[in-house]
């Protein structure tokens, strides 16, 4: 089997689960994806701070431009913009297949990221972007692309749905319930993404840029977080029969009056009826409901956060990506054929 050189960008609560499996799981690795992986370098903020003994001390390095660029296979796993977006731009144009989870990026610079990709002629995946180990991107990108999605609706960030619960059901204060989603690995290095639906709000416009073949970033999501829900405000949810939870919903729409097709997404705080498929995701478990024209109603469960669930996400783009370099193919380009206005709420 030949060996692929794979460079990791950062080594923090996924980065580190992704190298412990990889070195684990050497040898079905390679069954897997017809080479043997081999990482040659992580790079990190601080090459002298502890760390889980899952990750050699000899790979960490504070050189991330020389891991993003001398490497088959990167796997960026800094978040953030930058240096999150040069490195892997660094990547594409040295021929690397890159790996990411980094649905900020994503949201603001897609259409470059995918560009770079396309012209460099190499993969570029993100299934860690959205819901964690719940194979949304593949499933959108690859098993929907025979049908046409109306709508998809889900819980997409494990920290937001994990503090409602706990201040729900053992009356912790919002920040305690903070700190031990940021204890679990659930939450963004700065939690304010999460707390304020930015995080949400980016997978969503991944969701609608995937499911509507469309071009849709941050600034077209109307977004509202969780900060302002109070303990009373789950209590009068509870006592109407309801859950609180943050919601993602993106939606094909039409205007009012005139019809015109467009689309709709948000995320924000909703009431979901007890007997609802999403009132029972508890934690830091994501769902996403997608209706389609032809297959109508699927549902997606599972670990929305966290860093193993998460690690199983990059893994299996890490495998895809060694299987086309071995044995040819590519990863999917940019479906944005649509051009669907957004609608704002009032519109729609
Ligand atoms: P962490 O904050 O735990 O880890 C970030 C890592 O990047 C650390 O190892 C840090 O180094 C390193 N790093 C930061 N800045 C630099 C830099 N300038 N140069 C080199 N290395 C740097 O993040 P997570 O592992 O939680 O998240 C990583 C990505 O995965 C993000 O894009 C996040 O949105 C995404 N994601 C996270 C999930 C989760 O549940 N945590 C789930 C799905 C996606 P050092 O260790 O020295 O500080
Ligand atoms: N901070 C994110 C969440 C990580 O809580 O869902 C997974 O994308």
């Amino acid at each position: 089997r030949p060996t692929l050189r794979v460079g990791v960008l950062g080594s923090g609560t996924v980065g580190t689960q992704v190298i412990r499996l990889l070195l684990e799981q050497a040898d079905d690795f390679a069954a897997r994806s017809g080479a043997r992986l081999e990482i040659t370098g992580v790079a990190v903020r601080d090459v002298d701070a502890p760390r889980d003994e899952a990750v050699p001390r000899q790979l960490l390095t504070d050189d991330a431009e020389s891991v993003a660029t001398s490497n088959d296979i990167v796997i960026e796993l800094i978040g953030g913009i930058e240096p999150a977006r040069t490195l892997i731009l660094a990547a594409f144009e040295s021929g690397a297949s890159v790996i990411t989870g980094n649905k900020a990026l994503i949201a603001a610079h897609g259409p470059e990221l995918y560009a770079a990709a396309a012209a460099a002629n190499t993969d570029f995946y993100y299934e860690a972007a959205v819901a964690g180990a719940i194979p949304v991107v593949y499933a959108l990108r690859e098993s929907m692309a025979g049908d046409r999605v109306t709508s998809v609706l889900g819980i997409v960030n494990g920290t937001t749905n994990y503090i409602l619960d706990e201040m729900s059901t053992k009356g912790l204060s919002f920040d305690a319930a903070l700190a031990a989603a940021q204890e679990l690995g659930y939450a963004e290095a700065d939690p304010t993404a999460d707390v304020d639906g930015l995080d949400a709000a980016a997978k969503a416009a991944i969701i609608a840029s995937l499911a509507f073949h469309t071009r849709v970033g941050m600034d077209d999501v109307e977004v509202e977080g969780i900060r302002s829900i109070t303990a009373d405000d789950i209590r009068e949810a509870h006592a109407s029969g309801c859950e609180l939870k943050l919601l993602a919903i993106a939606q094909r729409v039409s205007s009012e009056p005139d019809g015109v097709e467009g689309i709709s997404v948000r995320v924000h705080p909703a009431l979901v009826p007890a007997d609802h498929p999403l009132a029972s995701v508890h934690g830091g478990f994501n769902a996403v409901l997608v209706d389609a024209e032809a297959a109508g109603r699927l549902m997606f469960y599972g670990q929305g956060a966290g860093g193993a669930p998460t690690a199983s996400a990059v893994l299996s783009d890490v495998v895809a990506a060694a299987a086309h370099r071995v044995n040819g193919g590519q990863a999917p380009r940019e479906s944005s054929y649509a051009d669907l206005p957004i609608l704002a709420p009032e519109q729609a």
